[in-house]
This record gives structure tokens, C-alpha cells and sequence, in this order.
């Protein structure tokens, strides 16, 4: 059961704590999708603020359970008794400390089982407590009670060891308790860490340390969503880094979960790999770089460019500054140079564009040529239309190619073309005024240029140098 109902006050933000990201991704869903390892793992989220979008950001496959207003984490697992009722027992956790790992849960499962306790608490010992509520054990080890930091003492704000918020209860017995909680505390709010002091009376409430104090601590504000973001990406990028993808500048590259790397490629500083891109061995990303849900072949180099969408194949080179987008598919050993945009477009086996250019709806050819300022005119306001460039075309720079066009197998099209015909294989195209030469003209304009500027002086009025 996810406790995900609260606004996130401490966030100073329109939306709801829940919702904001780690690694592109809703904390809550990030926090869902890596428990999924867990067997028989069977969601329940209690949402509440901003309930449509935090369902819609769970995914499918995931109950949930309505609390509003929300009066506390004890009111939230009150709300959700039904759900509870189902099953015989329950692992509790906050929805804003997403990066627990299913480790953890597993080891206080095992220890939940293993000594028959009614709850057992994750607990750690972090430098700062701060804020966390404080666990008060008793002398054989086990827990008595959680006493919040806002209702404790000064002596017990002295100990050192924390609830994390993640819980395993015995479902008959939290059913037992749950209704038993009072709101007589700082908050005014029903607690869920009161149903800890209730069971610990009644039987065995056991604390399982963590020393791992990044993946259980709780995000409040936006500084600590700044740091959690920095614990996830120095742990998604020594993942990589472990199965020998080569990293040289690890703090400067931005992951997200679902990207694949082989081993052997190359991510240098200011990459950003998000989706569900996919890096093949050898190929080289960087730097400055943005991939987002792309496939990056073997050996290809891409650097200071933006792919979205596209599948670069084996030993392709793009950039530096070009724009690849969604449904861009370049063949094997194809280039994409400066400042070249390519969208739902195939490139074929060794074919060039290399400066300049836009290519979109269009097929090309192996081994075709698309000189600089070539622009495929796919859109007429209303429609896309294909241009098709067969193998070995060569298309002069400054070319306008006017869709849907077909330029057939080794054609050549003379710079500066408007083509809006088709033009057959192996032929000449050229679509250009006729040039016109005035020989000394530009001579004879200079000398008149000074006549006039001399007559225009006013006598005695020399410039000095
Ligand atoms: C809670 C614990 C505290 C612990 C800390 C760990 C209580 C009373 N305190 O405090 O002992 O050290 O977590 O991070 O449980 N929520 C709801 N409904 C509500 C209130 C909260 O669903 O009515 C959800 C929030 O959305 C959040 C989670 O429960 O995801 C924790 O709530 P939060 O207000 O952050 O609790 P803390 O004050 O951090
Ligand atoms: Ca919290």
C-alpha cells in the first residue's frame, strides 16, 4: 500500500508532491515500476490531491483508493481497510521516498516471517534526523514506539534512529488497531506510526535497520527532490559503468531507467539518454547530446545533436548539430551533418546530407547525395507528401524539392532547382534562369558611384584623414 494522498505543502508547488519527477518520472510511478520484482506484488495507492493525474501517472494494473480529505498516514490506511481485509499481510510505504529497493522490502519481509512479529519497521541513522519520527525500543531490541519530531521531547529528539515510513504489518492486527487511533497531537492528524505503540503492546514490533539512508529518505522539498535526483543518476549511470560502458565524465550524463547501453560504447559529458533509447556497442554519444527513445547502432557517432524517435544504424555519423526526429531511419554507414533536420524519413546505406538541410517524408536512396541547402517541400499547409530519391541521385545545393516528386536512380539535379516534376534515372534536371554576364559592368558603376559622391561634396568641406 502506497500512501500517495497528501499535497506536499513543503514542495511550494501548484502540484501534487507525488507527481514531480526523478529520472523523467512520477516519483510515485518510478517507485512502482521498481517493486515489480517483488512476488505476488499487488498495489494499492491512497490518492487524493490531484487524484485524476496521480492515477493517470500510476499506469494500469494498479488499484487505488480515494482519501479526501487527507487527515494523516493513519486516517490514509483507515480509508483502505477493505483492501487490507483481503490479504493477510501488508507492507506500508510512503509515497515520497521512491528510491527504495525491492532488497530492502524483501529483507524485512523474511524478517517480518521469521520472528512472527504483529509489524516490523524499517528504520535508519541518518546523520540528521531532522524531522523524522523517532523509534523508542525496547531493552531486548524490539520497538515500543514512534514518537513524531514535532510532538517529542527534547530527550527523545535526541535518538538517533528514525521510522522511515516503510511498514510490514500482520493485516488482522493492523485491522485491529487502525480504528483505535486518536488526532490528539500537534498535527490534529490520525498517525499511522500510533498504530505501531498499539501493537507493540499486544505482541512484537520488530525494526529493521537500513544503513542505506539515500533509499529511504523521504522527499519534502525541492532541494531534497534536487538531491534524490543526484542519488538516482549516480546510481542508474555505475550500473552502466559496472557492465563496461565507458563513462569518462560520469556527473555530467543524465539517465533515465529504461535506457539500455552495451558495453563498449562511449557516453561523453552533456549527453542526456532518456525512454527507451538503446545504445549498441562501440557507438559513441556525445557530447552534448539529447536521445530520447531512439536506437543508436553499433559504432555510429552522434554528437552536439538532438535525437528523438529515430534509429540510427551501424557506424552512421551524425552532427555535430543536427535534429533527428520521430521516424528518422538511417542505414548503415549514412551521415547527417550540420545542422540537418531528418523526419519520418529513411536514409539509405552510405547516403550523405551534410550541411543544411531538411528531409522529411522522404525516402533516400544508397549512396544518393543531398547537397547543402536541400529542402524537401513535404507540406502543402494541409497534407504531408513523399519524396522518393532513388540510389546514387545527386541533388544540388539550394535544391527545393516540391513533393510528392520522385527523382530517379543516378539523376542529377543542378543547384538552385525548384523540382516539382519527376525527373527519370540517369537524367539532368535543371530548373534556373538563364544567367546573364554584362561585361565591365560592375566597373562602370563604381566610377559613376564617385562622380556622384564628388558633385554632392560641398567645396571647402575636404575630409581630413
Ligand atoms: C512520516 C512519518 C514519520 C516518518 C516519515 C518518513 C507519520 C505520522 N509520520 O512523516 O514518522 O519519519 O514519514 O518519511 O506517518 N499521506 C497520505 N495521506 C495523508 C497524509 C500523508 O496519503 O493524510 C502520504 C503522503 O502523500 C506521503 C506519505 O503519506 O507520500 C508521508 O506523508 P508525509 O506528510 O510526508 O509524512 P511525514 O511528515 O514525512
Ligand atoms: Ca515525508
Amino acid at each position: 500500500m502506497i500512501l500517495a494522498a497528501g499535497k506536499g505543502t513543503r514542495m511550494r508547488s501548484p502540484t501534487a508532491k507525488v507527481l514531480h519527477p526523478l529520472a523523467g518520472r512520477p516519483m510515485v510511478r518510478l517507485l512502482l515500476d521498481s517493486l515489480r520484482s517483488i512476488p505476488k506484488f499487488k498495489p494499492v495507492v491512497v490518492i487524493g490531491h490531484d487524484r485524476d493525474q496521480v492515477k493517470a501517472a500510476l499506469g494500469a494494473g494498479v488499484e487505488t483508493v480515494v482519501q479526501w480529505p487527507a487527515r494523516g498516514t493513519g486516517h490514509a490506511v483507515q480509508v483502505a481497510r477493505s483492501k487490507i481485509a483481503r490479504t493477510s499481510e501488508v507492507v506500508v510505504m510512503p509515497g515520497d521516498a521512491p528510491l527504495i529497493t525491492p532488497e530492502t522490502i524483501r529483507r524485512m519481509l523474511d524478517l517480518h516471517r521469521r520472528s512472527r512479529a504483529l509489524a516490523t519497521v524499517l528504520t535508519a541513522e541518518p546523520d540528521d534526523p531532522a524531522a523524522y519520527g523517532r523509534v523508542v525500543m525496547h531493552s531486548d531490541g524490539a520497538v515500543e514506539k514512534i514518537v513524531e519530531a514535532a510532538d517529542a521531547d527534547p530527550a527523545t529528539l535526541t535518538i538517533h534512529r528514525i521510522n522511515t515510513g516503510f511498514y510490514v504489518f500482520d493485516s488482522k492486527s493492523l485491522l485491529s488497531v487502525i480504528g483505535k487511533i486518536g488526532s490528539s497531537n500537534k498535527k490534529g492528524e490520525y498517525y499511522l506510526t500510533d498504530a505501531i505503540e498499539l501493537l507493540a503492546r499486544r505482541g512484537r514490533v520488530m525494526g529493521l535497520n537500513t544503513d542505506d539512508t539515500d533509499e529511504v529518505a523521504g522527499i519534502n522539498t525541492q532541494a531534497e527532490l534536487a538531491r534524490m535526483e543526484g542519488v538516482l543518476q549516480k546510481r542508474l549511470r555505475r550500473k552502466l559503468l559496472e557492465c563496461g560502458v565507458q563513462i569518462p565524465h560520469p556527473q555530467e550524463v543524465y539517465l533515465e531507467p529504461d535506457v539500455t547501453v552495451e558495453p563498449t560504447a562511449r557516453i561523453l559529458p552533456g549527453t542526456h539518454l532518456s525512454g527507451r533509447t538503446v545504445v549498441k556497442s562501440g557507438a559513441v554519444i556525445g557530447p552534448d547530446t539529447f536521445v530520447s527513445d531512439s536506437r543508436i547502432g553499433p559504432r555510429a557517432r552522434v554528437w552536439y545533436s538532438v535525437v528523438e524517435g529515430a534509429d540510427v544504424g551501424t557506424g552512421v555519423t551524425v552532427g555535430p548539430y543536427a535534429h533527428l526526429r520521430s521516424g528518422a531511419r538511417l542505414a548503415e554507414n549514412s551521415r547527417i551533418g550540420n545542422f540537418v533536420e531528418v523526419k519520418e524519413s529513411t536514409v539509405g546505406r552510405r547516403a550523405k546530407a551534410l550541411h543544411l538541410a531538411y528531409l522529411g517524408n522522404a525516402t533516400v536512396g544508397d549512396e544518393a547525395n543531398i547537397g547543402a541547402g536541400t529542402i524537401t517541400c513535404n507540406y502543402d499547409g494541409f497534407k504531408k507528401y513523399p519524396t522518393r530519391i532513388a540510389p546514387r541521385a545527386f541533388i544540388g545545393s539550394n535544391t527545393a524539392l516540391v513533393a510528392p516528386v520522385t527523382i530517379g536512380a543516378g539523376a542529377v539535379v543542378g543547384a538552385g532547382s525548384v523540382i516539382t516534376r519527376n525527373v527519370p534515372s540517369d537524367s539532368l534536371a535543371i530548373e534556373r534562369s538563364p544567367q546573364v554576364i554584362r561585361p565591365g559592368w560592375a566597373k562602370l558603376k563604381r566610377a559613376l558611384a564617385r562622380r556622384i559622391a564628388g558633385s554632392n561634396r560641398a567645396p571647402g568641406k575636404r575630409k581630413h584623414s
